[in-house]
């Protein structure tokens, strides 16, 4: 990919400010490394230390790391706390009429709500939750706009001890309906429609399709805040008005005291087979987590105005938007939009008005704003801003040099903080004040989070060649296991023959520098990331093969301008191979079959049509050759075992 190569050959070295490190939480790289070199020496007492000072427990814990059932690790397993009551109820003594939440809707609407006003609004609807029958381990399924509500929801969950596992709004009913059966959902908590970029988008209905498809008797109640006040369908004995269930309820509510290792969540996301993974995360380690790194990447002040772009359906959203800012009694700001509309220039605008401090969002949206108006910030007061950051891709040095200099004036540093969602926050990533930044790499770990990369036997590989990413000691907020799948998430994270299933294999390959600097380089699995989305191949491979038209098909992703990687599907069709405006049609309704079966953010960008798929005389799919004919390269690998070989000249070309 360009821009791993181009990324290999950067050698620029951006330091901070001394302004930024005059303020700076860390304001050098010997605090960091005494920081490390405090983990390195008592790993847990390091842990201990961090979880005393930001969380408020009910009960404090006496034991830090449970590892006697490696890779089910436990932490902090004796002690009992809640979430909601430490992101909400710890701020109502000395800060409730500070603004939580500035909220922007899609038309430009914009809503302040307190420390105050949340708590209260979250506790009303606890209560409607509770008089739902919703009691704690219930999951509840979340399928909402970006709005206050949205948090409120999730933030209404933990604080009754239920397990959310929030669905991006974006998803197919098929999908819905699979996360809502793997969860075995009591409830489903949704909105009538969806707003962005002008266009409404339905979700109850949706969500009425989902019910629809079977195994679903377990939702007993679908709770619906009126958004547009769209027409919608309506099934007595199961659907509530979330106006509805409010009314008359208590602004306070009781917190339940849930124990450390109780799953606050489970999030969906994609792997190597089709079936999505019910990611599990704990309650005490995870929230850790997204304060440590709030604290040490992010280098929260109390005056901060903090903008995470990310939709509360990605772990991003999770982590620095509906979790980790209100711990911290931060005032951030919830957007419902898109960054193009009305114009490119909103993100910029939202900026200026709210003046916003830090702000965090994907490459693939700075690509896009770049290709929109590169010129554009300019045009606005962007001189709050005192920190950037970057998530869910690799950042190509371009893209990383234009939002540092024309969005950050050079004079903000940029965090490129590489996770997933199965680490709950920041693994990689620098700390702003301590650490000089090289465009295209995520830099050092955090302290405590023991990264490698290493070869299949577990031994760090030497500096400058690849190898797998590995985290080798557990750390609080890592995933604790796949929703009733324990086989799987073992399988799937330690898996034996790779490092003897001793570390937690994160599914990337990575490099380091001389200086010990990590720069990502891609995933070793069949994973996608389209605009800093994960899509599994298989997944896009069982939707196009569900459609009656087609025998076979194989999905691999070849380098995009502006998302990144983009899906170029190749099928085979059960009748003759199409020509011409046939073949663009059948392209067209497969492109908007796949968007259907799971969401417009796996449409494929390329269709090509076979009279079969390469494949090897035992039958493989050849997938390393479809990537090389993906990207138009040519084919220099040894087709000698390929048994059609003539097929790949079919291949070559996507359907116009
Ligand atoms: O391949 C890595 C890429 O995104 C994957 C995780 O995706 P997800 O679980 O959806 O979480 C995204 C948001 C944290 C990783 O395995 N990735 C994430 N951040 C970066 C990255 N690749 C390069 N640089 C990053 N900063």
């Amino acid at each position: 990919m360009s821009t791993i190569e181009s990324v290999l050959h950067e050698t620029r070295i951006f330091a901070p400010s001394t302004k930024f490190v005059e303020q700076a939480n860390l304001a050098d790289i010997e605090a960091y490394r005494a920081l490390c070199a405090e983990a390195e020496r008592d790993y847990p007492a390091f842990w201990s230390k961090l979880a005393q000072q930001h969380i408020l427990w009910h009960k404090p814990f006496t034991r830090v790391l449970n590892d006697s059932e490696p890779p089910f690790f436990k932490w902090f397993e004796d002690g009992e706390l809640n979430i909601s009551y430490n992101c909400l109820d710890r701020h109502l003594a000395n800060q409730p009429d500070k603004i939580a939440i500035i909220f922007e809707a899609d038309n430009g609407d914009v809503n302040h709500c307190t420390y105050r006003e949340l708590y209260q609004r979250v506790c009303q609807f606890a209560n409607g939750l509770k008089a739902l029958d919703i009691k704690k381990g219930d999951r509840i399924i979340i399928y909402m706009p970006m709005r206050i509500e949205a948090v409120i929801a999730m933030q209404a969950c933990a604080r009754i001890g239920a397990i959310h596992s929030v669905v991006f709004g974006g998803f197919s009913a098929k999908s819905l309906h699979e996360r809502i059966v793997d969860a075995g959902a009591a409830a489903v908590i949704t909105a009538d429609e969806q707003t962005r970029g002008g266009k409404n988008h339905p979700l109850k209905a949706t969500v009425d399709e989902a019910l629809s498809m079977g195994d679903t008797d377990s939702v007993k109640s679908v709770v619906i805040y009126k958004h547009t006040g769209v027409d919608i369908a309506w099934q007595n004995n199961r659907d509530i008005w979330w106006h509805d269930l409010i009314h008359g309820k208590q602004g306070e509510c009781a917190p339940e005291w849930v124990n450390a290792e109780h799953p606050l969540f489970t999030l969906y996301t994609s792997g190597s087979t089709g079936k999505p993974k019910g990611v599990q995360h704990s309650s005490a380690g995870y929230l850790l987590g997204t304060m440590i790194s709030m604290q040490w990447v992010f280098d929260y002040k109390p005056t901060d105005i903090f903008w995470c772009t990310a939709d509360v359906g990605w772990i991003t959203g999770h982590s620095y938007v509906a979790y980790g800012p209100l711990a911290m009694g931060a005032t951030q700001v919830i957007f419902e939009g898109i960054p193009t509309y009305p114009d490119a220039g909103r993100f910029w605008k939202i900026i200026q008005q709210h003046k916003v401090t830090t702000f965090y969002t994907a490459p693939t949206a700075i690509r896009s704003l770049i290709k929109l108006g590169a010129d554009l910030p300019q045009q606005y007061d962007l001189s709050s801003l005192r920190l950037l950051g970057s998530v869910g891709e690799p950042i190509n040095p371009e893209a990383w040099m234009w939002y540092y200099t024309v969005v950050g004036q050079s004079r903000c540093p940029i965090v490129d903080t590489w996770w997933q969602t199965e680490t709950g926050c920041h693994m990689i990533a620098p700390i702003p004040g301590a650490i000089p930044l090289k465009p295209g790499s995520c830099t050092l770990p955090l302290p405590g989070i023991s990264a490698a990369v290493v070869d299949e036997a577990g031994h760090d590989v030497e500096l400058g060649k690849g190898g797998f990413l590995v985290i080798k000691r557990p750390f609080p907020s890592q995933i604790r296991t796949l929703w009733k799948d324990p086989a799987r998430f073992k399988k799937t994270y330690f898996p034996e023959d790779i490092c003897g299933g001793r570390y937690y294999l994160a599914g990337d390959s990575a490099h380091r520098d001389k200086e010990g600097y990590f720069w990502i380089m891609g995933r070793i699995d069949d994973v996608l990331n389209v605009s800093g989305h994960r899509l599994g191949t298989m997944e896009i491979e069982s939707a196009l093969v569900a459609n009656p038209l087609v025998a076979e098909a194989a999905v691999v992703g070849k380098p995009h301008e502006i998302k990144g990687e983009a899906v170029v599907a190749f099928v085979v069709l059960k009748g003759q191979r199409p020509h011409g405006a046939q073949a663009s049609e059948i392209a067209g309704t497969l492109r908007e079959w796949v968007a259907r079966e799971i969401g417009p953010i796996a449409r494929p960008e390329e269709i090509r049509f076979g009279d079969n798929l390469p494949k090897t005389r035992s039958g493989k799919i050849m997938r390393r050759l479809l990537r090389s004919l993906a990207k138009g390269e040519e084919i220099t690998q040894d087709t000698s075992t390929l048994e059609n070989p003539a097929i790949l000249e079919q291949l070559k070309q996507p359907v116009s």
